[in-house]
């Protein structure tokens, strides 16, 4: 990515098959162990993830994949520390998530995370450009404006950038969500189906944002997407269905 210095010495990547018995070290981006999560609905009890364990490592690209209702976005927000489980552990890099309070997770969330949620969560009352300098502003960034302004050029919204997001296409939305998720360089960026409201041509050009972010500082990610051609580009395809993993696939990505 042009105009953005990395904001930490990035680790380059360092494939392990997801299988692999492995303790938490450097080498571990994520691990998630026997993970549910039950709520209560009308019809009363209802387990909406089970016993789902998993690891990621650093650098590594995995595509989650899976029916609507599968558990996709439940299980994305336990591990960006979101939300908290029912039952059950994660770990990001060194740190259990699951063991800190809510501040803690926070502040991890700001140096290490970046996430795109299926709806976008832009802040409404807030400029494009204002929404990607947000989370620069919260790390104490040195020049947020700029950085921000580059990393909205590069998903094609250079032209965009004093509109609000009442004012901007669904794509566009889109757009403007993953570049504040990647403008911090985050260890991890997880992105719930980035490309799911895009033509073509434009899912194209995003991917590849998400790509050579990976391949520039190792970024992990960790993508919820209907989208083969998408899949086929990451390392590990994990398809989900009634809140449980059915297969990992580990490939030789593209
Ligand atoms: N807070 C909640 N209370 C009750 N049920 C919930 C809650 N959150 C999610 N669910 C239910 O859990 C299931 C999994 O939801 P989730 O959003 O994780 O699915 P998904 O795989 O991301 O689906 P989609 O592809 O449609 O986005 C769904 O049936 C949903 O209705
Ligand atoms: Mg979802």
């Amino acid at each position: 990515m042009t105009g953005i210095n990395p904001a930490k010495d990035k680790k380059k990547a360092k494939i392990t098959p997801m299988n692999t018995p492995q303790t938490v070290s450097e080498t571990l981006a994520l691990k998630a162990e026997n993970l549910s999560k039950t709520v209560t609905s009308p019809e009363g009890m209802l387990t909406i993830l089970d016993q789902v364990s998993l690891q990621v490592s650093v650098g590594e690209r995995i595509a989650i994949t899976g029916p609507s209702g599968a558990g996709k976005s439940t299980l994305l927000g336990l591990l960006a520390g979101l939300d908290l489980p029912t039952t059950g552990k994660v770990w990001l890099g060194g740190n259990e998530l699951t063991a800190l309070d809510e501040d803690g997770r926070a502040a991890l969330r700001a140096n290490e995370v970046g996430f795109v949620f299926q709806s976008f969560h832009l802040i409404p009352s807030l400029t494009a450009l204002e929404n990607v300098m947000l989370p620069l502003e919260l790390a104490n960034h040195a020049q947020p404006r700029r950085t921000a302004m580059q990393a909205l050029e590069n998903v094609g919204l250079g032209e965009r950038a004093g509109h609000y997001p009442r004012q901007l296409s669904g794509g566009e939305k889109q757009r403007v969500a993953i570049a504040r998720a990647y403008v911090i360089q985050p260890t991890v960026l997880f992105a719930d189906e980035p490309t799911g409201n895009l033509d073509q041509q434009t899912g194209e050009s995003v991917i590849d944002i998400l790509f050579r972010m990976n391949r520039e500082y190792g970024t992990t990610l960790v993508l919820v997407s209907h989208d083969l051609g998408l899949a086929k580009r990451c390392d590990c395809i994990i398809q989900m269905d009634a809140g449980q993993i059915l297969t990992t696939k580990v490939q030789h990505a593209d």
